[in-house]
C-alpha cells in the first residue's frame, strides 16, 4: 500500500500521461473546431457564393446575368451598393470581390446563368 494515500495517480507515468492525452484531445476538437469555422467563414466570403446566396433574396439571378455583358467593375459596385440601398444582406468589405467576379463573369456563365 501507498503510505501517501489520496493520491490521485498511482506512478509519476500515469500522472504525466493522463494530462498529456487531455490535453492532446483538447487540442485535436478546438483544432478542427477552428478549421471548421475557418472553412465556413471563407465560404462566405467567396463572391460567388454570396452571389447565389445573398442576391437571389428578391429577383432570381436572371437580372445579374442579362447584366453581365453590360456593366464594368465599376458599374457593378455601383449596382451592388444600389442592391444594398435596396436591402441585400452583402457586407461592404465585400462588395469589391463581389463586382470583380460580376465584371470578370463571361455573358451566360453558370450558375449565375442557368
Ligand atoms: C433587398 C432586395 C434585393 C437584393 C437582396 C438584391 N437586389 Fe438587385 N434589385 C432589387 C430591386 C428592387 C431591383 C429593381 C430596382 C432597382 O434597379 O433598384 C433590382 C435590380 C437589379 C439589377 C438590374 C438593375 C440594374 O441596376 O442593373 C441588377 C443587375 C441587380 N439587381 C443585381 C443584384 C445583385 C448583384 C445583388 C447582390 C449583391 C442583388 N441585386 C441583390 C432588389 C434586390
Amino acid at each position: 500500500m501507498n503510505p501517501v494515500s489520496g493520491r490521485p495517480y498511482r506512478s509519476l507515468k500515469e500522472c504525466v500521461f493522463f494530462p498529456a492525452v487531455a490535453i492532446g484531445l483538447f487540442v485535436i476538437l478546438f483544432g478542427g473546431l477552428i478549421v471548421l469555422f475557418d472553412a465556413e467563414a471563407r465560404q462566405q466570403a467567396d463572391p460567388q457564393n454570396i452571389v447565389m446566396t445573398k442576391c437571389t433574396e428578391c429577383h432570381s439571378t436572371k437580372r445579374i446575368c442579362d447584366n453581365l455583358d453590360k456593366k464594368d467593375r465599376e458599374e457593378w459596385t455601383e449596382t451592388i451598393y444600389k442592391m444594398v440601398s435596396n436591402g441585400a444582406d452583402v457586407a461592404e468589405q465585400d462588395i469589391p470581390a463581389i463586382a470583380e467576379y460580376l465584371a470578370d463573369l463571361e455573358p451566360g456563365s453558370k450558375p449565375v446563368c442557368r
